[in-house]
């Protein structure tokens, strides 16, 4: 934790956050508090009165909207949909790029109205951003109308930081550098049939060019009781899919000292839960073992699908990024996944124009890409994270042959897509209904195993089921089909 005290123009609360300190991190031990609850004089604080959340960035940060909603309304806090109504205003913030952080800005640009026009509302920042010391700066010099900001391992404050902000004339800013305990027994507002849960948090990777294991604090592991029962819980309440998620996932555990209990070990586990469909992201190649393979060979309710990030298909470059893997080990990898999972989808995330990428350099993500062969990813151009080491390395690469190499990237990549798709023409694959389509309420779109998207004509009665359905079209994008049955899940 930083130990620098507060500041004048800041609560008494303010503890800066700290890259530097980040940085240092060490072996500290990871305490789990299992006594949460937000105490009764705070319970009637949010009677009568209306909460607005804006959540940016990755399911990380949607599944801790979720546990600040299920605090929120803890404390008598109705949700609403409209920005007049809100007594109370959160910016659920991401750091990962520069653009993530404009449209924050942005919209604290547009909020000051709204301040103005009620003095009353609570106007927060959360998330990622408010870990970074030059964000909280830059808030407290350009937007002092902002009332409140805490950061990824204070959640669990928010009812006292709420308190404090109501009292306060000042800035309430709570954002801790401190590595971050595990606090269980958050409450979570879920909805819908799919949930989140986390079974990490943090990162201990340290790729060059990434902002999120200073934003998020060290790897920590959940024990694995605490995961399963919350497993459990889902399925009891009748949730038809779970996503694991963690920066890390295949890293789970490596953090026990006192087990060994991994990844593999906790899929295995909850395999045997009768819940229909498992999933999880992300999963970092350097982790991946065979074990863990080995079981998800198995399948039942562990889905057919694994997003496994690259990020390069450069040796020089996946070096300068740490990844510490090589295109070879990579591919090898891809490889022995294909071959205990036939029918495995793959998908990945890519950046381009790294600091001093070549043409040469880029090509050899272009051959990786087709021999792959992914069924879709998220690419992105690099963009300079301060404080990270990739952030201090020249730069050579001009935006537009940036913008070039993504533009071709990403045709190399639908080619792929549209041919998976294309192969699955004419079969018959088990899809979880999960509403109607987007653009046309007379269809109903719904996921496969494998993740693919499918649209296809039914009845309202169907969302929430599982159906068989005949693939007849692929377009790149999404699959469209016929109802054959019902299907029963595992
Ligand atoms: N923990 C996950 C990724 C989290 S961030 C993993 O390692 O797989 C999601 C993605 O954002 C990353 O995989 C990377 O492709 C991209 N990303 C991260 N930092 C970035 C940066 N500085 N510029 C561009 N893309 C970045
Ligand atoms: Fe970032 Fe790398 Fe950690 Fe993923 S593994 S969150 S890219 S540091
Ligand atoms: Fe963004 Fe933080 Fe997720 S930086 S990608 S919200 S972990």
């Amino acid at each position: 934790m930083s130990t620098k005290q507060s500041q004048k123009d800041y609560s008494i609360y303010f503890q800066p956050p700290s890259l530097t300190d980040a940085k240092k991190r060490g072996k500290e031990d990871i305490k789990v508090h299992y006594d949460f609850d937000i105490p009764l004089e705070l319970k009637e604080l949010g009677k009568d009165k209306f909460y607005l959340i804006q959540t940016y960035g990755c399911q990380m940060n949607e599944h801790d909207t979720e546990t600040i909603m299920g605090l929120l309304e803890q404390m008598g806090y109705q949700p609403t949909g409209d920005r007049h109504q809100a007594d109370i205003i959160l910016l659920n913030t991401c750091a990962v790029r520069e653009n993530a952080e404009d449209k924050v800005f942005g919209e604290l640009g547009h909020l000051k109205h709204l301040k103005t026009a009620k003095p009353s509302l609570i106007l927060g920042v959360c998330g990622c951003m408010s870990q970074e010391e030059a964000v909280v700066n830059r808030i407290s010099r350009k937007h002092p109308f902002v009332d409140l900001i805490f950061g990824t391992h204070n959640i669990h404050r928010l009812p006292n930081l709420i308190k404090e902000a109501l009292f306060s004339k000042e800035m309430v800013v709570e954002v801790w550098s401190k590595e971050g305990d595990i606090i269980e027994n958050l409450p979570k507002k879920r909805e819908g049939m799919k949930a989140w849960l986390n079974i990490m948090y943090g990162c201990d990777k340290f790729c060059t060019y990434c902002i999120v294991p200073y934003t998020r604090g060290k790897e920590r592991s959940r024990r694995p009781q605490d995961v399963i029962a919350e497993v459990r819980e889902l399925a009891r309440q009748g949730f038809k899919e779970i996503m694991l998620l963690g920066q890390n996932v295949n890293a789970y555990g490596k953090d026990f000292e006192d087990i060994s209990y991994r990844f593999g070990d906790l899929m295995e586990d909850i395999r045997k839960i009768d819940l229909p469909r498992v999933r999880f992201t992300t999963s970092h190649p350097r982790d991946f073992d065979d074990h863990l393979i080995e079981v998800l060979a198995k399948k039942g309710n562990l889905m057919d699908h694994i997003h496994l990030p690259v990020q390069s298909g450069s040796n020089e470059i996946l070096k300068k990024m740490t990844r510490k893997y090589t295109r070879e080990h990579y591919l090898e990898l891809v490889g022995k996944i294909k071959q205990a999972i036939p029918n495995v989808a793959l998908t990945t995330d890519i950046i381009v124009g790294f600091p001093g990428e070549t043409d040469e350099q880029f090509e050899e993500t272009i051959t990786l890409v087709k021999e792959v062969q992914y069924d879709s990813a998220y690419t992105f151009i690099y963009s300079a994270r301060e404080g990270t080491p990739a952030a201090a390395m020249e730069d050579n690469v001009p935006y537009e042959v940036k913008r070039d190499r993504l533009i071709r990237l990403n045709d190399t990549l639908n080619v792929y897509s549209k041919r998976n798709n294309e192969r699955l023409l004419g079969q018959t694959v088990e899809v979880l209904v999960e509403g109607e389509s987007k653009y046309n309420p007379d269809i109903l779109a719904g996921r496969t195993r494998t993740n693919k998207l499918v649209h296809f004509a039914g009845s309202k009665e169907l969302i929430g089921q599982f159906v068989n359905i005949k693939i007849v079209e692929a377009p790149t994008f999404y699959l469209k089909g016929e109802l054959v049955g019902m299907a029963v899940a595992n």
